[in-house]
Parts: structure tokens; C-alpha cells; sequence
């Protein structure tokens, strides 16, 4: 018998089962329970590519919905604001449900000739919190890949929400991107507002946690795993969501077209030969992804920082590479700001994404070959 595939290795897919988030969305409950002012209501979730930020926001989008709240989600794009009042002008259903007539903002929210918006966030959000504040519900903004918003423009929307709060309305506010990105937007001239913001980053989940998420998936969808083959699955996610997805679809589909055993059953064979497929497909749309097309210099820094177990000193990799380390920042510049690695202290770097180490060491000639470089 064919059983579907559960798992959902798709960026932005919700999982069967959310692994290690029942803290951050209980806080955001509580959040929009206690009131104004409630910590939870302003949040930042930070995390590499694949750790979950985009899943995280939707479920606690589904939390802020089920409480009758309307929800805005928009991605970083050109004039965000602009967007956000566009969006804004349509009737969601929470409002249509509560009987709030958004003619009136419509009609002052006209659009202008070119199709700028005559209106201002501050007003846009203002009409729409108010109306669902009156009747006890509230609205929530999210925006994803916030690092790819323009510093200006955020601050426009994060000046007009701290208004909101501050006039005792009910609207929460959650931005999601990439953890250099993110702390580059509120840098040393960032608003202060969103400085303040409750800090969630995705980090490693538990692996007691990523195991009973796998194993409740797969129980819940009529197969079964005993307790070895899944501490050897959960084991290979390091911890890292969209592996979690990986692992769990590939060991789901080597059960299925294994052609001998017990067929309700995902067995040992079963996992070792999904881990190796889970990885093999991680390191063709994860770590290859993230370091194609690098120039050479960049190559050769992560190959340098191969050598180290935990972070690697900036200088080290300087003299391992025979150059001055001023001449790398800007190579390391690079590596950050594309989230290859991320600073751990001042002068040590380290990966960002799990198995970037064994993925260079192992394709080491390979990759420097691209270069030219003959070892
Ligand atoms: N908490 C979680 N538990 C299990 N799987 C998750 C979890 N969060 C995300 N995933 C899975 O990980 C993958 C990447 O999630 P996504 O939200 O797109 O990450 P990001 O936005 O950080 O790049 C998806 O396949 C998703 O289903
Ligand atoms: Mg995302």
C-alpha cells in the first residue's frame, strides 16, 4: 500500500508537526491576551535560510486569526509602505464578519496617478486598528525578509506602529529575515523601537523535540519507527528545521519502496539510506546553493576556516591564507552578509548553516578545480 508523503521539505510549507516553537507561540498568545503594551505584541524572529521564519510567522498568523484578529502579511519589496496601505484598503474577513465598513478608508485612501498611495501608513494602519479595537480585536503586521526592506521605509512603519501603541490600540507587530540582515537594519541608526523588539532567534532545535515531532508524524500517518532508527533520524537533522522536513520525507519514501520487510514499518535500513538522500538533496539546494558562484578569495576563506572545530579566528585565517587581515573584510563582508558565516565575537567567525564544514572538506578539490586551482 502507497501511503502519502507527510513531509513538507518546501521552503515556506507548513510542517506536519512544528518541532521546539510551543514557548515563542504561547508568549505570543499571552501577548495578544494581556493587552497593549504586552511584550509578546512586538517580536523579531532571526535565523538562517531554512530555520523556519517564514512557517513560524504563518502559524503565529493562524494564533492571531483564530482570536478574530486580522493579519497583514507582507515580504520586504520595494516602497513597503505603499504596499502596506494597499493591503490594507481591502476588507479582510475578520472585518467583514464584525460589520466594519472600510468604505470610509477606502475613499481616503485614494491611490494617486501614479499609482503612489495619497494616503500614509500611519493613517492606514490607524483606521483599521482603531475599527477592530472597538470591537475588541486587533490587527497584526508581519513582515518576512525584512532585510531586504529599505532602512527608511521600516522606520516609516515602525514610527507609526510604536503611534498605535502608544494610543492604546490593539496591533502586533512581527518582523522575520536573515540574523546579519536583521541586525544591520537595527544597527547603530535603527529605530530604537524595534531595537526593543522580543528577540527570537531560530536556533538549533532540541533533538528530544525534533524525534517526537518525527515520530508523531509518522505514527499520526499509520506507519511506525521504534525508538533506535528514530534517534538516528532525529540525530541527522542537527537540529535545523528544513532538515527535519529532509530527513523525515526521505526516510518516509525509503520505506515505501523498500521490496522486502515489514511494510508498516520505517526500518534501520530505511534511515540510513534516507539520511544519505536527505543530505545529498541538502547539500545540492542548501550548501551548494549558498556557495556557488562565490569569487575565489571567498572559496579559499571558508576553506581556511575548514580547519577549526568551533569558530575561527579572523587572524588565523589571515596568516593560513599568507595575506593581511584587513585585505579579507571585505570577503568576509561578503560571506556574512550572504549568511554563509556570521560573526560569534569580534575577530571569530563561524558557519551558519550545519554541515557547511563536512561539505567543504569533503568537496575541497572539486571546488577549488572551478578555480583552476590544481591540488
Ligand atoms: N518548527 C519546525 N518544525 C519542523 N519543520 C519545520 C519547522 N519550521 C520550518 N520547518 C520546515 O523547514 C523548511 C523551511 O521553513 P521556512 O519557514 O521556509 O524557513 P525560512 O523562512 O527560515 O527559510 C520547510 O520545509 C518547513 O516545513
Ligand atoms: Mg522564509
Amino acid at each position: 500500500m502507497m501511503r502519502m508523503n507527510p513531509f513538507k521539505p518546501t521552503a515556506g510549507a507548513e510542517p506536519p508537526v512544528l518541532a521546539g516553537r510551543d514557548g515563542i507561540l504561547y508568549d505570543f498568545e499571552m501577548g495578544l491576551e494581556e493587552g497593549v503594551g504586552a511584550p509578546g505584541r512586538l517580536m523579531r524572529i532571526t535565523g538562517p535560510r531554512g530555520s523556519g521564519k517564514t512557517v513560524l510567522l504563518t502559524e503565529l498568523g493562524d494564533i492571531a486569526r483564530r482570536r478574530g484578529w486580522r493579519v497583514l502579511d507582507v515580504t520586504a519589496a520595494e516602497r513597503l509602505p505603499e504596499l502596506i496601505c494597499r493591503r490594507l484598503e481591502r476588507s479582510s474577513d475578520a472585518e467583514y464578519e464584525l460589520g466594519i465598513d472600510l468604505m470610509v478608508v477606502k475613499a481616503s485612501a485614494r491611490l494617486g496617478d501614479k499609482g503612489e498611495s495619497a494616503d500614509d501608513v500611519y493613517e492606514a494602519l490607524g483606521r483599521v486598528a482603531r475599527a477592530l479595537t472597538k470591537h475588541g480585536k486587533g490587527l497584526l503586521v508581519t513582515i518576512d525578509e525584512i532585510q531586504d526592506a529599505s532602512i527608511g521605509e521600516v522606520r516609516e512603519i515602525a514610527v507609526a506602529i510604536q503611534h498605535l501603541i502608544r494610543e492604546k490600540q490593539n496591533i502586533a507587530f512581527i518582523f522575520a529575515g536573515l540574523t546579519s540582515g536583521v541586525m544591520d537594519l537595527l544597527g547603530e541608526d535603527g529605530p530604537t523601537f524595534l531595537r526593543r523588539a522580543y528577540p527570537e532567534e531560530l536556533g538549533t532545535i532540541p533533538t528530544d523535540e525534533v524525534a517526537a515531532a518525527l515520530r508523531s508524524t509518522i505514527e499520526k500517518n499509520g506507519m511506525a519507527i521504534d525508538d533506535a532508527a528514530l534517534a538516528a533520524a532525529a540525530d541527522a537533522t542537527a537540529g535545523y528545521a528544513y532538515l527535519i522536513q529532509l530527513v523525515g520525507y526521505n526516510i518516509w519514501r525509503c520505506a515505501q519502496i523498500r521490496r522486502e520487510g515489514d511494510e508498516g514499518s520505517i526500518l534501520a535500513e530505511d534511515v540510513q539510506r534516507g539520511i544519505r538522500a536527505a543530505r545529498d538533496d541538502f547539500d545540492r539546494c542548501v550548501l551548494e546553493a549558498a556557495i556557488g558562484h562565490l569569487p575565489k578569495t571567498a572559496m579559499e576563506y571558508l576553506l581556511a576556516m575548514t580547519e577549526d572545530h568551533g569558530a575561527s579566528s579572523t587572524g588565523e585565517i589571515a596568516a593560513r591564507l599568507g595575506v593581511g587581515a584587513p585585505s579579507l573584510t571585505s570577503t568576509r563582508k561578503l560571506l556574512v552578509s550572504r549568511q554563509i558565516i556570521e560573526p560569534t565575537a569580534r575577530g571569530y567567525v563561524t558557519f551558519s548553516i550545519p554541515f557547511m564544514r563536512e561539505y567543504l572538506v569533503q568537496n575541497r578539490r572539486s571546488l577549488l578545480a572551478r578555480y583552476g586551482v590544481e591540488l
